[in-house]
């Protein structure tokens, strides 16, 4: 795993966009495997800032996202459908009918059976990764079979405590979600992970000086043979 450091936050956003940006411009029909949560944000911010000054085009790229929360209506401000809207693909010119995400109503298990199609469809050229505080990714929590796709997940409640700043109340936080599988994730051709902050220090640890175990999900990716760590100093602290 190549791993690229960076001082802070902004540093870590700079170096994810110019990778992103390298992988549009030399394919423009490229797929992008996307994240939500705190950490692609500035990545994000810099590929709409990007797209209005300097004109990078989306218009035939797509997009697969890694997981939605079960329950929640494509339209709900706390669905990761609304999340990428407002902090990706209405700031682009993407096709939205190119932009694919699992959908939270409807049936759990229809729902897994026709991502898995539609991944299999959709080979990802570059995946955008965060990582849990416990080590996931994704939502494949501590325990998940390497050899996973698609399923749906019961969130650990270190997630759900993690998660629940983005919710009035924890208990708003839904229980279950759908998520790409570790063997799915591991199928891109090329991963972006990013780590920052303190809090991310551990699984950071674990994910580059670790035994790759389930125990950890994310230190999959140290079997991975096109994978780069992108982390800030405070994430990157006990390495
Ligand atoms: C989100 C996702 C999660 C997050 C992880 C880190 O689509 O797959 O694995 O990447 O929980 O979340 P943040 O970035 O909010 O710290």
């Amino acid at each position: 795993m190549k791993i690229i450091r960076t001082t802070d936050y902004e540093g870590m956003s700079d170096a994810a966009f110019a990778a992103v940006k390298e992988a549009v411009l030399a394919d423009p029909k490229a797929t992008l495997g996307l994240a939500t949560g705190s950490t692609p944000l500035g990545l994000y911010k810099r590929m709409i800032a990007d797209h209005a000054a300097a004109g990078t085009s989306y218009r035939e790229i797509k997009t697969v996202n890694l997981d939605e929360y079960v329950s929640l209506p494509a339209d709900h401000p706390q669905s990761y459908a609304y999340f990428m809207r407002k902090n990706l693909f209405d700031g682009l010119d993407i096709d939205p009918a190119n932009t694919h995400i699992a959908s939270g109503t409807a049936d759990p298990g229809e729902e897994c059976v026709r991502y898995n199609i539609l991944l299999e469809a959709l080979p990802r050229d570059l995946q955008i990764l965060g990582i849990g505080s416990n080590g996931h990714i994704a939502f494949n929590e501590p325990g998940t079979p390497f050899g996973s796709v698609t399923h749906l997940v019961a969130l650990a409640e270190s997630t759900i405590r993690d998660n629940s700043r983005l919710f009035e109340k924890a208990e708003d936080v839904p229980r279950y979600a759908i998520t790409m599988g570790l063997s799915n994730i591991m199928h891109a051709k090329r991963i972006l992970i990013l780590a920052s902050g303190e809090n991310k220090k551990r699984a950071v640890s674990g994910l580059v000086k670790g035994p790759v175990t389930e125990d950890l999900p994310a230190s999959i990716l140290r079997l991975h043979p096109d994978c780069t760590l992108i982390v800030d100093e405070a994430a990157a602290s006990l390495l």
